[in-house]
């Protein structure tokens, strides 16, 4: 059994933020962009599906919805807003596809509309353009590697007329570009044979549109300390997306996936957007997954604590309840992320604080400088409660009323003194 294979068998952490993001964001972006069109029509590719659902684990009956059954629910959802979401899944592995076929007819309500498609994405992105015509289109690339190669993402997705709406996510594996770069440094040990790393080196430059960033691996990686392929890899995603902005235009917004809070990112999720609003719209959605990936820790925390109570054994919680541990550890992690939201919220206030020095800051072009490092964690109800203080202070004008005009439309002014 390969581990590709046992990926379907359990869920992992770092599957609970992708889809935490997959349940939201593509909701939004169909309602958002269908907005004025006569037929309401959105086109869907998930172009590494897998089999629509994950193995059941334990006594449970069926398992875990995989990334085609979310969209099917996204299309289910905005089908009651007259709106069609249109899913075209692809995937290479003939026994997933089936599975994904019976899946889909088992599970998709009536009158949805979706193709499953069996090959190589490759083969069908021509299909999905014709398909989505002028339609806004929204994909999803999820391989257990390397993705289509960059000409081709480059020419295709990234290629379609600029008047139209197109927004990539791309779920690129760092932890790969880590690895992968070890066989240049000389630190990765594997059996693969020297025509195999050959090989597996070029269908990596062909993915990141060339060598270009086999140098800037090495460079990246000379301090040689730890973490520094770790390091070395992060720095291969940014020279990508500045690269798909010098050669298309697209600007990308980055969230990085662990498989717990302080490891190193395995996956860094990367959505290629051209519209203003997306930025806002995504880090909403992206901060509220990455709150239901916290609380999800914190479920595997509690469960591996609650395990190792042993009665022989004394230990903090030496009450004979299990129900009051729980309860004890709920509390805690409560407390923990109030704390968490107050820190986020003095953050967003300093930037605003310091970049409002030069300046009127709208807060949909400036979400960045808005926003620093709690971009993805933090969302609205933090940034109303950061200008909200800045306001008392006499910083900042107060904001409109969100009914008047939607946040992301304002604009933080200085107070002029
Ligand atoms: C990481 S899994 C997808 C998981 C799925 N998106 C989810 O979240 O439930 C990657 C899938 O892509 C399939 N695959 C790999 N290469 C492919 C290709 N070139 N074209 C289409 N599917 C491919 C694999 O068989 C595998 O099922």
């Amino acid at each position: 059994m390969t581990a590709n294979d046992r990926f379907f068998q359990t869920k992992q952490a770092a599957a609970v933020l992708k889809h935490g993001i997959l349940a939201r964001y593509p909701t939004v972006f169909t309602t958002m962009t269908s907005v004025g069109r006569v037929d309401g029509r959105v086109v869907y590719l998930d172009g590494y599906a897998g089999p629509g659902r994950y193995e059941p684990e334990g006594d449970a009956a069926e398992g875990e919805p995989g990334s085609p059954l979310i969209a099917i629910r996204t299309a289910e959802t905005v089908k009651t807003w007259k709106r069609t979401l249109h899913c075209v899944f692809v995937e290479r592995n003939r026994t997933y596809a089936d599975n994904l076929r019976t899946v889909l007819a088992e599970d998709a309500g009536p009158g949805l509309s979706y193709e499953v498609l069996d090959g190589d994405v490759q083969g069908h992105v021509d299909h999905v353009l014709s398909v989505a015509g002028s339609s806004p289109l929204f994909a999803f690339l999820d391989p257990f590697g390397t993705a289509l190669p960059y000409a081709e993402l480059r020419h295709t997705l990234l290629g379609r007329d600029t008047r139209l709406i197109t927004e990539v996510l791309l779920n690129f594996n760092v932890h790969m570009v880590g690895r992968i770069g070890g066989y240049l440094t000389g630190d990765e040990e594997d059996e693969e044979t020297t025509g195999g790393r050959s090989a597996t080196l070029a269908r990596m430059d062909a993915f990141l549109g060339g060598p270009w960033w086999q140098d800037e691996f090495r460079n990246a990686r000379l301090s040689n300390d730890e973490g520094s392929a770790a390091r070395a890899a992060m720095h291969i995603v940014e020279q990508f997306r500045r690269k798909v902005h010098d050669d298309t235009g697209f600007q990308s917004f980055a969230v990085p996936i662990r498989r717990r809070p302080h490891h190193n990112p395995l996956f860094v999720m990367l959505l290629f957007y051209r519209h203003a609003a997306a930025p806002y719209m995504f880090n909403e959605s992206v901060s509220k997954a990455n709150e239901e990936w916290r609380h999800h820790q914190h479920n595997i925390e509690t469960a591996e604590l609650l395990e190792s109570l042993n009665d022989e054994q004394p230990n903090l919680f030496d009450v004979d309840d299990e129900g009051y541990t729980a309860r004890y550890l709920e509390e805690r992690v409560d407390k923990a992320e109030r704390k968490l939201e107050e820190e986020w919220i003095t953050l967003i206030a300093e930037n605003i604080r310091h970049h409002v020095k030069s300046g009127p800051l709208p807060v949909e072009a400036r979400l960045t400088d808005i926003h620093g490092t709690t971009l993805g964690l933090a969302r609205p109800m933090h940034l109303t409660r950061a200008w909200d203080r800045l306001a008392e202070e006499g910083v900042v004008e107060r904001r409109l009323p969100d009914k008047k005009l939607r946040m992301r439309r304002q604009t933080i002014y200085p107070v002029s003194r």
